[in-house]
């Protein structure tokens, strides 16, 4: 089991290094990203936005939204890149309120993770990204 500081480190190199960023991906990324959701996710996670076994994602990058972290304090945090990373490969470290720990842990590739994000982006984002 690895702890929740030593995954939180890695995210922040992860998130360091790979030059992530929040603007919208178009192309090919987020299409490999839509087939691997359909994949990997849609189990748990609709893509009209309904709420199945895990929360709807529509309109969630970029929103404001309320997680418990690893010490079960309520926190509340802005969904940006980091954050959509987190919530994939380390599901367990924070929760959506109120939903269960119940999303598996992921372990696709770094290049996998960049293509799912660019979907999440694309696909959920309710918001303008060039909006003040
Ligand atoms: C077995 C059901 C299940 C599967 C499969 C699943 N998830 Fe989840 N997911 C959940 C649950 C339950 C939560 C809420 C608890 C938490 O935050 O971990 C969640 C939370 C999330 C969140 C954070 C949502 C929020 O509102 O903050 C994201 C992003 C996410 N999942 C993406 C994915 C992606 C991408 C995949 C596929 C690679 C996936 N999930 C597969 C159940 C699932």
């Amino acid at each position: 089991m690895v702890s929740p500081l030593r995954l939180l480190a890695f995210l922040f190199l992860l998130c360091a290094c790979s030059g992530v960023s929040i603007a919208p991906v178009p192309g090919p990324e987020a299409e490999r990203g839509r087939l691997l959701f359909l994949a990997s996710c849609t189990a748990c996670h609709s893509l009209d936005g309904e709420p199945g076994g895990g929360p709807s994602l529509k309109g969630l990058p970029g929103s404001r939204i309320g997680v418990r972290d690893a010490m079960g304090k309520l926190q509340i945090l802005t969904a940006d890149d980091a954050y959509l990373i987190r919530a994939i490969i380390a599901p367990q470290v924070e929760l959506r309120e109120p939903w269960p720990a119940s999303m598996p842990t992921w372990n696709g590739s770094p290049e996998e993770l960049q293509d799912l994000l660019a979907f999440l982006k694309e696909h959920f984002s309710t918001q303008s990204v060039t909006a003040p």
